[in-house]
């Protein structure tokens, strides 16, 4: 079956689905987007990301290409004519086509649109968490708005594939104060030496994790403590456990960072308990 894409009105195949050469998306990176994990065809943490992308828009002044109750049904109709049941949906929206100039169209030109969707392997991924990945540690070097989520992600590329070539699955952007603030595409969280699990407060250049932020409600109804705070690398050297969210990741276990391991070099059970009880819920309130 072949993929279909949605750009700007249109559902049409995948592979030949195009945007105009100046769209400041591709010459500025002037865009945002959006990422839905996606169980049984429906989308998890919906209001949250689409409160994001609202947020998105409006810090860059991009106006919403059109109201979120009509873009939730084309976000179904991408995953209808894909038939994703397990997956992700991604969502893009730049500021439009205009003669490259570095400062906004005036008067202003219509938003573009892109939406595709793609299956997941959830047994693979499954798997694959049980097992744990590894991450390395890299340098903060992006710029002081990581709360708005932009298409402009090259030190994100730069950081993961870094990780990569050194056989890590994820990279931890560590800032000049030597504390974690983010993964390259994920928030960071561990299970610290007393069992309290941290992750970066929202005051910090970080995203504020969609899945991040479902978690903190699974956490608040189980028996666990939780504290938004900062954590160097020495302390995730110390730590129980570590893991990481995201849509894409949902809940996954860190065993190693740069290569040393995080308590038993395993995946952990509070992060695997942690994976079971976020998926639950999700699925349970997906849209
Ligand atoms: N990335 N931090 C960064 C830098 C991210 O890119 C992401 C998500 C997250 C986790 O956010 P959320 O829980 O809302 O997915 C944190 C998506 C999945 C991506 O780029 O594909």
């Amino acid at each position: 079956m072949s993929r279909i894409a949605y750009v700007n009105g249109v559902y049409g195949p995948h592979a030949h689905a195009q945007v105009h050469i100046e769209d400041r998306g591709f010459q500025l990176a002037d865009g945002v987007y959006e990422v839905w994990a996606v169980f049984d065809g429906r989308l998890a943490d919906a209001e949250g990301h689409f409160a994001r992308l609202d947020r998105s828009l409006s810090e860059l002044d991009i106006e919403p290409p059109m109201s979120r109750a009509a873009l939730q049904v084309v976000l179904h109709e991408v995953l209808r004519r894909n038939r994703v049941r397990e997956g992700i949906i991604y969502l893009q929206v730049t500021r439009g086509t205009a003669r490259r100039d570095h400062a906004y169209p005036d008067p202003s030109v219509p938003p573009t649109l892109v939406v595709t969707a793609k299956s997941i392997d959830r047994a693979a991924t499954n798997a694959k968490a049980e097992r744990g990945i590894k991450v390395k540690t890299m340098p903060e070097n992006r710029w002081g708005r990581c709360d708005i989520k932009t298409i402009g992600l090259l030190p994100n590329a730069m950081a993961r594939q870094a990780a990569k070539e050194e056989g890590a699955s994820e990279a931890w952007f560590v800032d000049a104060a030597g504390l974690v603030t983010e993964g390259a595409a994920s928030n960071a969280w561990i299970v610290d030496k007393d069992g309290t699990l941290r992750t970066r407060d929202l005051k910090a250049n970080i995203l504020r994790g969609i899945t991040r932020g479902t978690l903190m409600e699974v956490i608040s109804t189980s028996n666990l403590k939780v504290e938004e705070a900062p954590f160097t690398v020495e302390d995730v050297l110390q730590a129980r456990e570590a893991f990481i969210t995201g849509a894409g990741a949902l809940v996954t276990p860190v065993t190693h960072i740069d290569g040393k391991p995080i308590g038993e070099g395993q995946a952990g059970p509070v992060s695997l308990r942690l994976r079971r009880d976020y998926i639950s819920r999700a699925k349970r309130e997906a849209l």
